[in-house]
C-alpha cells in the first residue's frame, strides 16, 4: 500500500479538497483508494455521507489509531492511502507524515501563506520524507504567481508541476459528494487534478525504493538524541 499524506498547518487551502479528489482519481486508475480522514471536523468523512458512489472508502478515525487501521486496510486490499490532516495540530500532522511515503502541502499563492507553509515543511523534513508544495486557488492571471513559486524553490521545496487554480468546480463538486472532475469531466479543473494524480503516482512509487535509506537517518537522528 502507497500512503499519500496531505498536510498543512494553514486551515482552508483545499487538502480535503485535493484528498478526495485524488482518491477518486485513483481509483479511475484502478486502485483500491481510501481516505483517512484525521480532522476533527470530518470534512471527507462528510463529504463521503453525502456521496452517492460507493468508493473511495473513507473513515474517519482518531490520529492514535492510524497505525493500526491502516494496517488493517492494507491487509484488506487497499493500495492507495490518503490521509488528510487537519489544520493547526502539530501533533496529528506528525503521525501523518511519519506513515506516509510521500507527503503533498497545499499553499495558497500569498506571502503569509508561504511563511506558514515553511512550519510545515520543517515538520516534514523530520522525517526525511519526500514532499512537494502545491500551489492552490491560483489566480488564473498575475505575474506574482511566477515569483512565489521561484521563492518556494528557494527555500528548498520541491514544487508540484501544476497549479490548482480558484475555480468555482472544485467546491460545485462537493456540494453533492462528487469531486470536480466528477462535477465537470471535461473542465480544466478535472485536467489539473489529473496532472497532479500522475505527479503524486510518480513520486509514491520512487519514495518507496528511497524509504530504507529514510528510516535508517531516522533511526540514527533517534538515537543520536538518547
Ligand atoms: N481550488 C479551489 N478553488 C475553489 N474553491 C476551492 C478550491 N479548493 C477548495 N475549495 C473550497 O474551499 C473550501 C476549503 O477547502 P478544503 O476544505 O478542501 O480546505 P482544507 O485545507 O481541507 O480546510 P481545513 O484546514 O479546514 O481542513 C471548501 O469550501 C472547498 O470547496
Ligand atoms: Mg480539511
Amino acid at each position: 500500500m502507497k500512503t499519500l499524506a496531505i498536510i498543512s498547518q494553514k486551515g482552508g487551502v483545499g487538502k480535503t479538497t485535493l484528498a478526495t479528489a485524488l482518491a477518486v482519481a485513483a481509483e479511475r486508475d484502478g486502485k483500491n483508494a481510501a481516505i483517512f480522514d484525521l480532522d476533527p471536523q470530518a470534512s471527507a468523512t462528510f463529504w463521503k455521507d453525502t456521496r452517492p458512489a460507493e468508493s473511495p472508502a473513507v473513515a474517519a478515525i482518531p490520529p492514535a489509531r492510524l497505525g493500526h487501521v491502516m494496517q488493517a486496510a492494507a491487509e484488506s486490499g487497499c493500495d492507495f492511502a490518503i490521509i488528510d490532516a487537519p489544520p493547526f495540530a502539530k501533533d496529528i500532522a506528525f503521525e501523518a507524515a511519519q506513515a506516509a511515503d510521500f507527503i503533498l502541502i497545499p499553499t495558497k499563492p500569498a506571502v503569509l501563506d508561504v511563511m506558514a507553509m515553511t512550519k510545515t515543511l520543517e515538520l516534514v523534513r523530520h522525517y526525511v520524507k519526500p514532499s512537494a508544495v502545491v500551489l492552490t486557488f491560483c489566480p488564473t492571471q498575475g505575474r506574482e504567481l511566477a515569483d512565489t513559486e521561484a521563492a518556494i524553490t528557494q527555500l528548498g521545496a520541491t514544487l508540484a508541476p501544476v497549479r490548482i487554480h480558484n475555480r468555482i468546480a472544485y467546491s460545485r463538486a462537493q456540494q453533492t459528494g462528487q469531486t470536480a472532475q466528477e462535477f465537470e469531466p471535461d473542465g480544466k479543473a478535472a485536467e489539473e487534478i489529473q496532472s497532479l494524480y500522475k505527479f503524486v503516482f510518480i513520486h509514491l512509487n520512487t519514495s518507496t525504493q528511497s524509504a530504507a535509506h529514510d528510516q535508517a537517518q531516522i533511526h540514527k537522528r533517534t538515537a543520536s538524541r538518547s
